[in-house]
């Protein structure tokens, strides 16, 4: 480690964030509820999960879309991510995006090169702009050029397969289409998400540009976020799957500490969690999604597979509480017992 603070404050074109820890877009996870959570636990930047472009035309009052795309411009830098195949349907996503009172507040708009999944590398959008370079940078200059002062950033992966690793001359490219950052997670397409990821793609990525570059992969624990900073020398770092039901994590890195919350300030955030869902999306549906976190916060603790068995048929607030209440009750009798 050079005498550089690894976590430290980070400037995306005009947007100034805190810090550069970043909570990964992740789709059926990073509700709005969820991205302020990791926004007061320290997280410097959060995400939306993606959202189509085109999608949004259909949508002009985003009715459908709003629960997706909500942000709290009073919680942090917060990102919108599109996703798409379509220049026009950018230039269109974005534009609604800045007319809107609230959106227009967003801190960045990313744009989704990475994702791996076949409904949307079929229609040639994620991850298959990598396959399409000409393309996707047809999409970033127009999305640039559209969203003026707003930053426009680009999440991508190291490469389509282990035969084309081409994050390097991909974020060049990037950088010569106005984008101001680039987050890479350093796996291909045909991993999805298994098999390691390789951070040295990080570090090239790093060399070859001037602009801020995020590492996302593989960061299990506050150890691998500064690992990470440190022997790739990216600018910020991006969690995903590791703050599931562990927004703590962001906290834990600012401090290099090991300890988690107490049993009392997890129930505290995830009860606050539900109540924000329920303001959101109303009691059935914030149920719905709770459960799933629920799955999550409860990962390790004891008793967790018969309550999180006890979460997914909850219909209502009361029973989520209720097998909160219990769950409380055991992890105290197992502290007492140990
Ligand atoms: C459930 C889930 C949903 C995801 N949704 C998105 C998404 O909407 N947009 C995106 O760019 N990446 C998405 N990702 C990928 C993550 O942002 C991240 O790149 C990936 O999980 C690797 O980081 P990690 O090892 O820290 O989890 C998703 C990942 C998961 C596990």
């Amino acid at each position: 480690m050079n005498g550089t603070p690894m976590v430290r404050p980070l400037q995306i074109g005009p947007l100034h964030l805190p810090n550069n820890l970043a909570l990964a877009p992740m789709a059926g996870t990073s509700d709005l509820a969820f991205r302020r959570i990791c926004h007061r636990l320290g997280a410097g930047l959060t995400v939306t999960e993606l959202v189509s472009a085109r999608g949004m035309a259909y949508d002009p009052a985003m009715r459908r879309n709003w629960r997706y795309l909500a942000i709290d411009p009073d919680a942090g830098a917060m990102g919108i991510q599109l996703f798409g195949a379509d220049p026009d349907d950018f230039v269109a996503a974005i534009g609604q995006i800045l007319d809107h009172p609230i959106l227009s507040r967003c801190g960045l708009i990313d744009i989704n090169m990475g994702c791996p999944v076949r409904k949307v590398v079929s229609e040639g959008a994620g991850c298959a702009l990598m396959q399409t370079p000409l393309l996707a940078a047809r999409i970033a200059q127009r999305s640039v050029s559209a969203a003026g002062s707003k930053p426009v950033t680009v999440k991508c992966r190291s490469g389509w397969d282990s035969a084309s690793i081409s994050a390097v001359p991909f974020a060049r490219m990037l950088a010569e289409c106005g984008v101001a950052a680039i987050t890479v997670h350093a796996r291909t397409r045909a991993q999805m998400y298994s098999g390691r990821a390789d951070w040295s793609v990080l570090a090239a990525v790093r060399d070859a540009v001037a602009l801020p570059v995020f590492g996302n992969g593989d960061i299990t624990g506050w150890q691998d976020a500064w690992r990470m900073l440190d022997e790739t020398g990216v600018d910020g770092v991006m969690i995903g799957r590791a703050a599931q039901g562990n927004p703590w994590l962001f906290r834990q890195i600012h401090r290099r500490e090991d300890t988690g919350p107490g049993l009392e300030e997890r129930r505290t955030v995830i009860l606050e969690h539900l109540a924000q869902l329920i303001g959101l999306l109303g009691e059935a549906t914030a149920v719905r999604e709770m459960r799933r976190h629920l799955g999550h916060y409860l990962r390790g603790t004891p008793g967790a597979a018969r309550l999180r068995a006890a979460a997914m048929t909850a219909t209502s607030r009361t029973q989520l509480e209720n097998v909160l209440g219990e769950w409380q009750i055991r992890c105290q009798e197992s502290c007492e017992n140990s």
